[in-house]
């Protein structure tokens, strides 16, 4: 499906590991843009749509996990964001809406590309493809060190932890590390910010960087 090449809309991405507090964050970005926005939509990744969340429940809750290999979780998460793109998120850019995205390409790169391995070709020609000319306008990473990450996973884990939520402390100091790389050589679209700090700072310092980026 051909992606309009002009849109109003503002697309911000968050990124971070597993417990860096992204969903509270847009949450509370979602709550500033809509005092002066007339549309404010969150997504998320994989998932958002219909045939997303069903590809979703292939890539995190497969019983049969363990035996899916790299390539096939790439070209999974890129049909969910493909379709995301293309149903949701290139109409409401359209429409001149703020559309705040919980991960999206660079998930891939860090996650599939860095920490999993695959070739970094590859992996950025298939993100590509999957999302046409929508691309972030900013990019914010939620950096907490992995000890963190892991800790706040366990404490809010009501049952058995998810086949991504599994790996290692070495996958997610790998994905950390991924993402600060990714950012140090995007300082134009990219924000990194301590997620560590309180919930209350943490939303201050991104309203004013979000603010500066997209005057
Ligand atoms: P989340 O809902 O906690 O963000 O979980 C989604 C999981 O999927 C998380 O472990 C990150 C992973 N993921 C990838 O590995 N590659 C991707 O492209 C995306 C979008 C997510």
């Amino acid at each position: 499906m051909p992606l309009k090449s002009k849109s109003t809309g503002k697309l911000i991405s968050f990124e971070g590991s597993e417990g860096s507090g992204k969903s509270t964050q847009i949450a509370r970005l979602a709550a500033h843009f809509q005092q002066t926005h007339h549309e404010v939509l969150s997504v998320r990744e994989p998932g958002g749509t219909e045939i997303g969340e069903q590809i979703r429940n292939i890539i995190v809750h497969n019983s049969k996990g363990d035996e899916m290999c790299a390539e096939t979780e790439l070209l999974l998460f890129a049909a969910a964001r493909a379709q995301l793109v293309r149903e949701i998120i290139a109409p409401a850019l359209a429409r001149g809406a703020i559309v705040l995205s919980d991960r999206f390409l660079d998930s891939s790169t860090v996650y599939q590309g860095i920490a999993r391995n695959l070739a970094a070709d590859p992996v950025a020609q298939i993100n590509r493809f999957a999302v046409g000319n929508v691309m972030p306008n900013v990019t914010i990473v939620l950096d907490v060190p992995t000890k963190v990450s892991l800790a706040r996973l366990k404490q809010r884990a009501s049952d058995l932890p998810d086949r991504m939520e599994r790996e290692n402390v070495d996958f997610y100091d790998k994905v950390r590390e991924g993402y600060l790389l990714l950012a140090k050589g995007m300082p134009e679209r990219f924000i990194v910010v301590d997620g560590t700090k309180s919930e209350d700072a943490v939303a201050k310092k991104i309203w004013a960087a979000v603010q500066t980026r997209l005057k």
